[in-house]
């Protein structure tokens, strides 16, 4: 039978036609005979396939079982509060909480408003910048589609291939500012065997085949990277010709992430535009849907994420 465009990957280093590589558990070779480059697994078998080095992002990847989970929470607890491992802990956490821990409304909300409105079944997504992947799994479970889960932190998708995995997810929670607890939740998506796959790549070098997908999803993660314009288009690329993409983030652009002249739109009319010169038209806006992302359990932060529903003319 033949592989569909959206299982295949692109080399991101010689950027040769899409092309099935030899299946090795440990790595991923590119097949074509003038690179030959080889991209390392994760631990848990995630390719890492990004066209630098992987050093720095091997260095992150981790594998906690629960009695490793306890040792860490122990040398959490030791860390000074506002040191780089604990800030990345405090935002893994907060992510964690925000897909698992009961406050996925935005999530579901999205899906709710903006699937019904494709007007034909979707055989192929890709979330990306997904996180610890809930709105993969949220997109897997209710189309029935094969959904590549895409993102730059290996420590996101230890989480999100777990998930897939686990009916529960135990993890360290910041309780107050100085102590980190566990916490557990159930997994509210069912596991969906090899519909769900997961790249640890760069959304800015996707090493996914153009025009492969009937949906691409970009969720909270335009005003958070450094060159939205270019993830913008790169989402664009993926998508085919009368395919969809669904956007949304709470378009509080923020200096500190996104320099003010990268800033892309902040009202539904400037998206309407935007969108129209890349070749897509605006089938469905969502307004306002409530997000909230716990620190601990007394601090909150409170966004709105405005999201719609696009389609590439054909
Ligand atoms: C604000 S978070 C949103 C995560 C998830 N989509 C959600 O709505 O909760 C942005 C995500 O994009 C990922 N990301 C940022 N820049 C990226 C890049 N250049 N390539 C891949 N992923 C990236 C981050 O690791 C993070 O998981």
């Amino acid at each position: 039978m033949a592989v569909h465009p959206s299982e295949l990957l692109i080399c991101p280093l010689c950027r040769q036609p899409p092309q099935a590589w030899p299946v090795d558990p440990d790595s991923l070779t590119c097949s074509n005979p003038d690179c030959r480059r080889v991209f390392p697994r994760l631990s848990n078998g995630v390719p890492v396939i990004v066209p630098g080095s992987v050093d720095s992002i091997l260095q992150v990847d981790v594998n906690r079982d629960l009695p490793s989970m306890a040792r860490w929470l122990v040398e959490l607890n030791s860390l000074t509060p506002g040191e780089p491992t604990w800030d990345s802990a405090v935002f893994a956490a907060m992510y964690l909480s925000a897909h698992y821990g009961g406050e996925a409304e935005p999530f579901t909300a999205l899906c709710d408003l903006l699937l019904p409105r494709i007007p034909e079944p979707t055989q192929t997504a890709v979330d990306l910048g997904c996180g610890p992947g809930r709105l993969t799994l949220e997109i897997a479970h209710r189309t029935g589609c094969a959904v590549t889960g895409l993102d730059h932190e290996p420590t996101n998708l230890y989480w999100a291939n777990l998930a897939q995995r686990s009916q529960q997810l135990v993890w360290p929670r910041l309780r107050s500012e100085g102590l980190f607890e566990l916490t557990q939740a159930d997994v509210p998506v069912s596991p969906t065997p090899g519909r769900v796959r997961w790249i640890c790549a760069d959304v800015l070098h996707p090493p996914l085949a153009a025009s492969a997908f009937d949906l691409v999803l970009a969720v909270n993660l335009l005003d958070s990277v450094r060159d939205p314009w270019v993830v913008l288009g790169q989402a664009v690329a993926l998508i085919r010709p009368g395919g969809y993409l669904i956007l949304a983030q709470p378009d509080s652009w923020s200096r500190s992430l996104v320099e003010p002249e990268h800033w892309l739109a902040t009202e539904d009319g400037q998206w309407d535009a935007l969108l129209h010169r890349l070749g897509l038209r605006t089938l469905e806006r969502v307004d306002s849907i409530p997000w909230e992302m716990a620190r601990t359990h007394r601090v909150r932060y409170r966004y709105r994420l405005h999201g719609r529903l696009a389609v590439k003319e054909g």
